[in-house]
């Protein structure tokens, strides 16, 4: 049973209480046994019967739930960094998208790429992720379309998360586009999605969740209901790509078919706010995004003055947001979605948990949760998220493994 001492401040993340709750610890220690927390509290107060146990030492820097990247287009052939000039000099992403460029591109790219390849390189950069403290991902499909690539990516999923580091919980998003050998004829896709994807994805069981890009460039609002409804019915459950680019309903769609979040809402209206507020559907921020396609934020203050918790994402792919970086997203949404580091700390624990439905498992350090926690060599919370650096995580443990570990190696960084 290991002992973690000397914890600047521990974070607990409690499910309940206000986005800003965030439990911390001063001057804490943590137990763990067979994977899972048993005691979080200040050392002070470490019960006697622990004391002699394997203790770590954390020499003095803070401990987080492990992070959850819960918006993520993992798996894609090929990169867009022509496309990432082309709007540096403003061209705009819809205006490339209708040239096929987008997300058509990257589906050829992905189409032609072998699953053993597309396995490789999400490996490759998992094992870049884990060293932010990331302990579990969701990652979408959507860059295949047709059935076979779909059902190659979702196995793709399948394989990273049976290597035991961390968790990727997949997402079926067929209805990202409409694929070029429909153009002609949507209606057609809708009902391949309907009566061939989804059942065969309900067989393999490969899919938690299924999820829809709601804008003007890919399906209408009513389009999504049938397609949300047919996944529902298949026993997954819904999230939606909602009002990023315009106000197309999505937000009011996912409070209607109960989604359990509703991700981007750069546009939201305030009635969709009061919509998500009343059905307790999670949103979704993707400060990276945004940001990459210039835009102007979701408005975080007013979300969480309405009691709808936001949680925040990278929304990793190759096009509108071409980094892994969890922390960057976050400080991001510090600056740029006028959140407190703290409130941005429940955003990718607890509530990206609750994103994708693992919050009793996962996102908090409470006693009976998995220990899945990441060292971060800051002394608190605010301190972390201000003075960015490229990687201030030192460990990072999965079900009380660690899977990175450079506590020792690495001095403490001349923060004090
Ligand atoms: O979440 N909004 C739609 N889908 C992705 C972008 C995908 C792409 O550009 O390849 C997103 O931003
Ligand atoms: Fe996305």
């Amino acid at each position: 049973m290991p002992v973690l001492k000397n914890i600047s401040a521990l974070y607990t993340c409690p499910t309940d209480g206000l986005q800003a709750d965030v439990g911390e610890i001063k001057d804490a220690a943590l137990v763990w046994a067979d994977g899972h927390i048993i005691w979080a509290g200040p050392e002070s107060e470490l019960p006697k019967s622990y004391r002699g146990y394997l203790t770590f030492d954390a020499r003095g820097r803070m401990v987080i739930p492990g992070l959850i990247d819960c918006h993520t287009h993992l798996a894609f052939g090929g990169w867009r960094a022509a496309e990432f000039e082309m709007r540096s000099l403003g061209r705009s992403y819809l205006d490339i998208a209708k040239a096929g460029g987008g997300i058509l591109s990257s589906v050829s790219a992905t189409r032609g790429a072998e699953p053993e390849k597309l396995f490789e390189k999400s490996r490759t950069l998992i094992s870049d992720i884990i060293k932010l403290g990331v302990t579990t991902i969701e990652a979408k499909t959507g860059y295949g379309l047709d059935l076979d690539t779909e059902l190659s990516v979702l196995r793709v999923y399948r394989q990273l998360n049976n290597l035991g580091l961390i968790d990727i919980v997949s997402t079926y998003l067929g209805a990202h586009t409409i694929p070029p050998e429909y153009s002609q004829d949507r209606r057609k896709y809708i009902r391949a999605i309907i009566n061939t994807i989804i059942p065969m994805v309900q067989i393999e069981g490969s899919a938690r969740f299924i999820d829809i890009f709601v804008e003007d460039s890919a399906f209408t609002a009513d389009e999504a209901r049938r397609i949300l409804t047919a996944g529902i019915e298949s026993g997954m459950r819904a999230k939606i790509h909602a009002d990023q680019l315009s106000a197309c309903g999505g937000a009011e769609l996912a409070a209607e078919v109960g989604a359990v979040s509703a991700d981007h809402l750069e546009k939201i209206t305030d009635a969709g706010i009061q919509r998500l507020a009343k059905t307790g559907v999670v949103a979704v921020s993707l400060p990276l995004a945004s940001f990459y396609l210039k835009q102007p934020p979701l408005p975080a203050r007013k979300l969480i003055n309405s009691g709808v918790p936001v949680a925040v994402a990278t929304d990793f792919n190759p096009g509108s947001a071409p980094s892994w970086h969890l922390p960057l997203a976050m400080t991001m949404a510090c600056t740029m979605q006028s959140m407190s580091p703290a409130e941005v700390l429940k955003g990718a624990t607890v509530y990206a948990a609750r994103a994708i439905s693992v919050d009793d498992t996962v996102g908090s350090l409470l006693p009976g949760r998995q220990a899945d926690f990441a060292i971060i060599d800051a002394p608190d919370v605010n301190h972390w998220l201000y003075h960015f650096r490229p990687n201030a995580c030192v460990a990072t443990y999965k079900k009380g493994r660690a899977l990175y570990d450079v506590t020792v190696t690495v001095p403490v960084y001349p923060w004090y």
